[in-house]
């Protein structure tokens, strides 16, 4: 990756945990490369400014993120109610709607997104789109149960159409395993759809947990931009 668009990342990361981030708030930490920027921020203004923060992860990574960081990590037992959440986002469109998933952990970073009062995206300037599909080739992550796979993967290609894949390891022979021990599709669609009506309809398919479609769920998404702005 370029190093502008590291620098895109650090720059969007910096402006969401400085503008949403106060003393006291239990805080979603998200997944990702963009959300490592954040939470070094975090860490920062943890120390400089002593605040007292409580960090509840969306995957094995964000956990790590939170414990390397000398964070403190509490779970959605102790805080279910967040005061924000911040993740990355593979995808954008005008009406802030997102693709998650790329890393493999839609499921619970929706979880934490869902229990936060704001939601904030944070991205770098590639991830930006007017329409889902436009900029974001791999289609739409789902994770499924893994005995579903097949007829998921049917049922999404029958009723909308598309081909959707089952989501294959690099360093190991077979399926990537999720977090939680699932499979995960990855439905390229073939065109654009009226997002939150076919959210609703591939969730109500039988071994569906999740999909990467976020609707109406971020208040804010930070871009950076490769003039330095954001
Ligand atoms: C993880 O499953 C994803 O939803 C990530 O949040 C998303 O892919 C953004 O990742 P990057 O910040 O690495 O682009």
């Amino acid at each position: 990756v370029s190093r502008m668009v590291e620098e895109a990342k650090k720059l969007a990361g910096y402006a969401a945990v400085d503008n949403h981030v106060k003393n006291n708030q239990a805080i979603g930490i998200g997944s990702g490369s963009t959300i490592v920027h954040a939470v070094k921020r975090l860490a920062e203004r943890v120390k400089e400014e002593n605040l007292n923060v409580f960090c509840v992860p969306t995957s094995f990574q964000a956990r790590q993120l939170i414990i390397e960081n000398d964070l403190t990590l509490t779970d959605l037992d102790r805080h279910p109610e967040l005061d924000v959440a911040i993740d990355g986002a593979d995808e954008v469109d005008s009406d802030l709607n997102l693709i998650k998933g790329g890393g493999g952990c839609l499921t619970q970073e929706k979880i934490v997104a869902a229990c936060a009062k704001s939601f904030i995206v944070v991205a770098d300037f590639r991830k930006d789109s007017k329409n889902l599909g436009e900029q974001w080739k791999k289609g739409i992550p789902i994770e499924v149960i893994p005995m579903a796979y097949m007829p998921v993967s049917k049922a999404l290609q029958g009723q909308f159409g598309g081909v959707a894949e089952l989501r294959m390891a690099i360093s190991k022979a077979g399926p990537v395993v999720t977090d939680n021990g699932n499979f995960l599709l990855d439905w390229k669609f073939d065109k654009v759809h009226d997002w939150n009506t076919i959210n609703t309809a591939i969730k109500m398919i039988p071994g569906v947990v999740d999909t990467g479609l976020f609707i109406n769920m971020a208040e804010r998404v930070y871009f950076g931009m490769e003039d330095g702005t954001v």
